[in-house]
Order: structure tokens, then C-alpha cells, then sequence
């Protein structure tokens, strides 16, 4: 049993293969941390590990006693105003006004498996064998209050998925003003900070700080895990390669607002928490009731940070993406925005989706514009039925005609939002998020609808489970377009305002939890305005979500690098754009824009009517290839090579080799050319080393270990690598795949 409790010591060990985490029940019953980390052997007692330090004009908890102060100690879910005065991990106002807890342990269950968590996306295991999890039952007896901290630990991975649940028993009314989801600590600070962080087109690049004392935080309060931020943060130290040395990681299954806090304190403790973002958040708990708070993943890596994002994309494949589309290549599709935004009609549609099947594309996207009287981003937001003058034969009939071209069709909408400009708006004006006597601000031209009232969700999901059932839709790709401002509702009582943007998003996942049980078939790909809610809540959902609104080749590299410390190949949507770029005006061959995509789940963005034959012979070419090595980019493992946020900037590469090692794709991409290059020795990782491998591009016969010690040396010069050239092709911005396979 790889949790174990120790009556004696009053320990937990929770431990696998890989990882240990290691909780002891101090002196005052609250919890303290021992340990996270390594796999360390059990032994009757971890002791020694707890070192009470007595320290000059520190507060302490008893009387009589000079050393047991908790500012002093680890602890595994703290509180404040009780002798720690670090930033808790949560905090109760109760009705005399108090803010003072003190959650003492109860008892434990570990049990095999793990359970859910009511309304929320989390983790999941479908066999008992997959992972063992512990409730540890806490009470604060003034408030008669439960506080459960669930652990799972997974088997086989270095992974441990936590939460907390408040259980209010007493008569008193109680409000959660602060509710993190994990906490844990170190013993020293020497680590630098990793964060993806960026904005609308530049989502989740990587930046790296050293720890420093106080403290450090990435957070969101738009409403959505947001492009500023991604819900992930780890700490790794400075040594630490892509293939080398310790990384922890959190990530929060969650794409609401969201805090991710390191602390390092005066005697260079390091505590790192994630949970809900605490500024503008309370919930009320009265008697009976209880508060669950999302789930979060914590990830230990002593082999890097390629370890710790494969640890990550492992147990995403596995134990979070759900349905028919779990850990299968995904259709090869073409979407309309780029090619019409919305100048659009059922002629010019059916025209694009037949050239895509003429070369081998499975599924056409009918992006926004198909509903109310779209034809700008001005109206029709919340109006679910077809426009006919644009499509005289309703979704159902073009539907059909694409399904008889041979291809799936999918379909783009926007529930959560409301134009003004619309028939739902003329009906119900009160369903939009706004302050009473206030402005309300305008995002998009649109507004957002108060997805924390139930009726509000159940219209929509009457709206758009009926237009899903009268047509033939396989894929639908969500939108969300806008952030939440003068956040209120108008259903809530004063005193539970702050419950607002955790309400809307549980009504978010109400209506998706409807939808994907009614229509377990559709493929689901959530978006917002690009990446804006790249979160791990999501991917419960819909498998994939569009990663970015650039589709720029060049800015992509970065894009799906940084996404790809935590979410797997198999989650981000990558497609082929026209040239030049609509987002940055760079020309880049189709080639290259093809040799990005081909990392996520791949398709085109743009009229294929308008490329030249010789483009259209690619896009043949690619769409076979892709059609070869899509199961391996969805099961493989996935190392990034050469970073596009060091040195200068210009050589990105990444590949990905199957699970038994015998197949690999490397990708690898310059941006700029520059005159009179050295030749690079690109090191592979991830391979057998006694396998003799075929490297075809190279028509090259190596070894496992040359490739990974030697490298596969490359010069620019594509006729040098033996590469097919063509006269048209751009010198900047070339890039190159090599197939790898097992002779
Ligand atoms: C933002 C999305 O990210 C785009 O791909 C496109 O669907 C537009 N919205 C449509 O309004």
C-alpha cells in the first residue's frame, strides 16, 4: 500500500516508485510537511525531519514552551493568526468576525482509487490499481467545522493531485475568504521560478526568475485561467536541464481566476501554493453545507524539465482527458475563419471543404458567423439559429452536403457571451453580467452572460443541444471571447458577491458536463480568443483547445514550446495559415508552417482555392504524412531539444518517439539564416542506445547513442542534408523533420 500511516509517529508516507510526501501530525494536531520529493526508503520514523528550532522573540503556541512556534515549521495547509504569519492557504471569517482557525486532525481513510469532486473537473482512474488515495479528516471545534484534505498518489507516476473540503457543522454562519487547492514547502529557496505568462497572440512563454525573499505570484482575475497567466508555476533549481536535475511543478485543474504563490520566508523556506485566486473570492457556508476547491497537480522531477512535463502529459492522456478522443489521433481539418471570416455564404463553403477532400482533409470547421444576422463581431451572440441568407439550407443541410463531399463537419459557438444586437437580448437584458447603476464595460462588442444563474445555462443548453441534434455535427470548437468586468449578479444576495466567478465557472462546466454525456461522439475543442483558457479544467472537457489566435509559424514555436510544459501534443490545436501571416505579415514557406503544426492536432486555416498547384502538391503530402505520424505525436513522449527563449533566439527544435522507442519525429526549425554558419550537432534524446535507427531525411543508418551523444550534425543548406529543395523556398525561416525509425 503506498500510503501509510504510522499510529506511533503520527505519520503519512505517501509514496511510489518515484516520489515520497511525507505529513506528520504535530503537537497542537495540525499538520505539518516533512517531505516532498525523491522516493526516500519508509522507516519507522521520519523524526528527525521535523527540527523545532527555538528562535529568539518568536511568538510560540503553549505556555512553557520556547520551541514549538509553527512560523518555525513546515506546514501542510496553513493557517494564519496562530504563531505563522507567512501567507496561509486559507482563511474562514466567522460571525463575531474572527479570521483565527485552527484545524486539528481527526482521523484518516485511505482507500484504493480516487473519488470525484462534485462539479469540478479532476483526475480520474478507471481501475483501483491506477492510484491509492487518503482523506484526512481535520475539525476546527469552535467553528465545528470539517476540513477534508484529499491526496491522491498515482501509480507509476510522480504525481500527487490534492484538494480540500470545508464541511460547515456548527449553527454559525461561516465565509471562506481564502481556499488554495495545495501548499507545500521546502527546506531551502535555491531555485529559480518558471511561469507561462504572456498576453492575447504571445500565450504561455517561458519565463525563469530567481526565488527571492518574499513573495513571488502569478494570478488571474479575469474570470478565465487567462493569456496572461497560465494556471501552472514551478521552481527548479539553477542547474537544471531539460534532461537533468529537480523541477516541482503545480497546476491547477481549474479556468477560473487563479493564484500561484511561492513564498520564501526569513529562514529561506520556500512554500509554493495554487488554488482559487483569493482577491474579489468569498463563499458563504452555512450549517450543512460544504466547499469543495478545484484539484491540483503537483509534479516531482529529478530528471528536468522534459520529465516533469511528460510526467504531466501522461497523466493528462490518461486520467483527465475523457471520452471517445482520449489517446486518439484527432481528424485532419480545415477551418474557415482565416480563409472568410465572416464573408461567408454556402457557395463559397462547400467550394473550400471540396478542394480540402480533394487533398485528403477529413473535417470541415464552420467558424463564427453562421447564426442570428452575423456578419461582424457586432451582433447575434446568444441567437443559436442558422442565418439564411448566408446558408439558405440551415446547418442541417450544409451539413449534409459536406458529409456527402466525404468530410465530418464541425461548428463553432460562443455560449457563454450576448450581444446587444441580438433577439436574446431584447427578451432577457438581466441575464448579462453588470453592476446595477454602473457602465458595463464593452469587450468584443459583447457581453457576458451570468453563467452562475441555472435558468441562464439551461436556455442555452436547450439552444444549442437542439441545434447539435438536428444536424450532423462531429467536432464543436467553444469560444470564449471576453473577460468578466463589474462582475455581479443579480441573483445572489449581497453578502455572497464574491461568489460569482467561482459560480460562473461551475455553470461553465454544467453546461459542458450536459453536452459531452448528450453527444458523447463530438469532438469537443475549447478556445478563447486563441489560448486565453489553457488549463487542465478544460481538457476534462474537450480534449483540445486551439492554442493561440497567432498562427504565425515563427511565433508559434515559442507558443507551443512554453504550452508544452504541462499539456500534451495531443491538447493543442495547430493549423496551417496563409502567407503572409494574418496576425504578424510574415511570409513563411507552407512547408515550415506545416512543420509547426505537426506538433498538436493538425489542420489548415485558409483558402485552399488560393494557394498555387504547387502548394496544393504539399498540402497532399503533408496531409499523408500527418495521416503516418498522428498516433505517434498523440502517444509518444515528447522532448523539447533547443529552447526558442535562450541564447538568440533563432533555433527551436523538439521531438517526439514512440513509447517502445523504435519510431521518433525530430522537428527543427531556424528562424533567420545567417552567412557563413558552424555546423550544429543536434543531441537527440529519449531513443534506445543500442537500437540501429534509419534517419531517412538524412538518408543516414546510426545508433541510438550516437544520435543522443553525437548528435545528427547539420549545416543550413538544405541540398547539404540531402534535403528536397525548392527554388521559391524562403532561406529564413526553414525548418526541417527527420524521420527516425527502427532499421
Ligand atoms: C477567436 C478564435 O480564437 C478564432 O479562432 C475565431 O474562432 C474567432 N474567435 C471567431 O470570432
Amino acid at each position: 500500500m503506498p500510503i501509510v500511516f504510522n499510529n506511533e509517529t503520527r505519520e503519512f508516507h505517501l509514496y511510489n516508485e518515484n516520489i515520497s510526501y511525507i505529513i506528520k501530525i504535530l503537537k497542537n494536531n495540525q499538520l505539518g510537511h516533512l517531505y516532498f520529493g525523491k522516493k526516500i526508503h519508509h522507516r519507522a520514523s521520519f523524526e528527525h525531519l521535523l527540527k523545532v528550532v527555538g528562535r529568539g522573540m518568536t511568538v510560540c503556541v503553549f505556555e512553557n514552551d520556547n520551541d514549538f512556534s509553527l512560523e518555525n515549521i513546515k506546514q501542510e495547509y496553513p493557517s494564519y493568526g496562530t504563531t505563522d504569519f507567512r501567507y496561509p492557504a486559507h482563511q474562514i471569517r466567522q460571525e463575531n468576525g474572527s479570521r483565527v482557525t485552527n484545524f486539528e486532525f481527526v482521523s484518516y481513510n485511505i482507500f484504493k482509487g480516487k473519488e470525484n469532486i462534485k462539479d469540478l473537473p479532476a483526475t480520474y482512474v478507471e481501475c483501483e490499481e491506477e492510484a491509492t488515495s487518503i482523506q484526512i479528516k481535520l475539525y476546527d471545534s469552535v467553528m465545528k467545522t470539517e476540513l477534508i484534505l484529499n491526496y491522491t498518489i498515482f501509480e507509476n507516476h510522480s504525481a500527487i493531485a490534492r484538494s480540500a473540503r470545508f464541511i460547515n457543522n456548527g449553527d454559525e454562519k461561516i465565509t471562506i475568504t481564502n481556499a488554495m487547492s495545495a501548499s507545500f514547502e521546502l527546506s531551502d529557496d535555491q531555485f529559480e521560478m518558471v511561469q507561462l505568462s504572456g498576453a492575447w497572440t504571445r500565450e504561455r512563454h517561458v519565463k525563469v526568475r530567481p526565488l527571492q525573499p518574499g513573495i513571488q505570484s502569478i494570478y488571474s482575475s479575469k474570470g478565465a485561467s487567462s493569456s496572461n497567466h497560465n494556471p501552472f508555476i514551478a521552481i527548479k533549481r539553477k542547474e537544471t536541464t531539460e534532461n537533468s536535475g529537480e523541477a516541482y511543478a503545480m497546476n491547477l485543474v481549474y479556468s477560473g481566476n487563479f493564484l500561484a504563490q511561492i513564498e520564501v520566508d526569513n529562514f529561506e523556506l520556500t512554500r509554493m501554493m495554487i488554488g482559487i485566486n483569493p482577491f474579489n473570492f468569498e463563499w458563504e457556508l452555512s450549517k450543512g453545507n460544504s466547499f469543495e476547491t478545484p484539484e491540483a497537480i503537483m509534479v516531482y522531477s529529478d530528471e528536468g524539465l522534459n520529465k516533469m512535463s511528460q510526467t504531466f502529459h501522461n497523466l493528462y492522456n490518461n486520467f483527465l482527458v475523457r471520452g471517445k478522443w482520449k489517446n486518439k489521433p484527432r481528424p485532419i481539418l480545415i477551418n474557415n475563419w482565416e480563409a472568410t471570416y465572416f464573408d461567408f455564404n454556402e457557395e463559397k463553403i462547400v467550394g473550400i471543404a471540396k478542394k480540402a477532400k480533394e487533398l485528403g482533409i477529413e473535417m470541415f470547421v464552420l467558424d463564427d458567423g453562421w447564426f442570428g444576422k452575423r456578419n461582424d463581431d457586432t451582433s447575434s451572440l446568444g441567437d443559436w439559429y442558422v442565418n439564411k441568407e448566408k446558408l439558405p439550407n440551415g446547418i442541417d443541410g450544409l451539413s449534409k452536403k459536406i458529409q456527402e463531399l466525404g468530410l465530418k463537419f464541425g461548428l463553432w459557438i460562443e455560449p457563454e457571451m450576448i450581444n446587444k444586437e441580438s433577439e436574446l437580448y431584447r427578451v432577457h437584458p438581466d441575464w448579462v453580467i453588470k453592476t446595477p447603476d454602473r457602465n458595463t464595460s464593452y469587450g468584443r462588442n459583447q457581453f457576458v452572460l451570468d453563467f452562475s444563474r441555472k435558468e441562464v445555462v439551461d436556455y442555452i443548453y436547450s439552444a444549442i443541444s437542439a441545434l447539435l441534434r438536428t444536424s450532423s455535427v462531429s467536432y464543436v470548437k467553444w469560444d470564449m471571447n471576453r473577460n468578466i468586468t463589474e462582475a455581479f449578479s443579480i441573483k445572489l444576495p449581497a453578502e455572497r458577491q464574491g461568489e460569482i466567478m467561482h459560480r460562473y465557472i461551475l455553470g461553465v462546466y454544467d453546461l459542458y458536463e450536459r453536452l459531452i454525456s448528450d453527444f458523447p461522439d463530438i469532438l469537443f475543442e475549447s478556445c478563447s480568443g486563441g489560448g486565453g483558457r489553457f488549463d487542465p479544467g478544460m481538457l476534462y472537457y474537450a480534449p483540445q483547445t486551439w492554442t493561440s489566435d497567432d498562427t504565425d509559424a515563427i511565433e508559434r514555436l515559442k507558443i507551443q514550446y512554453g504550452t508544452s510544459f504541462a499539456y500534451p501534443l495531443s491538447s493543442m490545436g495547430s493549423h496551417v495559415s496563409a502567407a503572409p501571416n494574418h496576425q504578424v505579415k510574415r511570409l513563411t514557406s507552407i512547408d515550415t508552417r506545416a512543420n509547426v503544426a505537426l506538433f498538436g492536432t493538425f489542420g489548415y486555416e485558409l483558402d485552399l482555392n488560393k494557394i498555387s498547384e504547387a502548394e496544393k502538391a504539399k498540402v497532399i503530402k503533408q496531409v499523408e504524412f500527418c495521416k503516418k505520424y498522428r498516433e505517434l505525436i498523440v502517444t509518444g513522449d515528447f522532448y523539447r531539444l533547443i529552447s526558442p527563449f535562450e541564447k538568440d533566439y533563432n533555433i527551436t527544435s523538439w521531438m517526439v518517439v514512440s513509447k517502445d522507442k523504435k519510431r521518433a519525429l525530430v522537428g527543427y526549425y531556424q528562424a533567420l539564416n545567417y552567412p557563413n554558419q558552424k555546423l550544429t550537432n543536434l543531441k537527440l534524446v529519449g531513443l534506445d542506445e543500442n537500437i540501429l535507427y534509419t534517419v531517412k531525411q538524412l538518408n543516414l543508418e546510426l545508433y541510438g547513442d550516437e544520435m543522443m551523444n553525437l548528435g545528427l550534425v547539420l549545416s543550413n543548406k538544405p541540398e547539404e542534408l540531402g534535403l528536397e529543395i525548392n527554388e521559391n523556398d524562403i532561406n529564413d525561416f526553414i525548418s526541417y523533420i527527420f524521420e527516425i525509425e527502427e532499421k
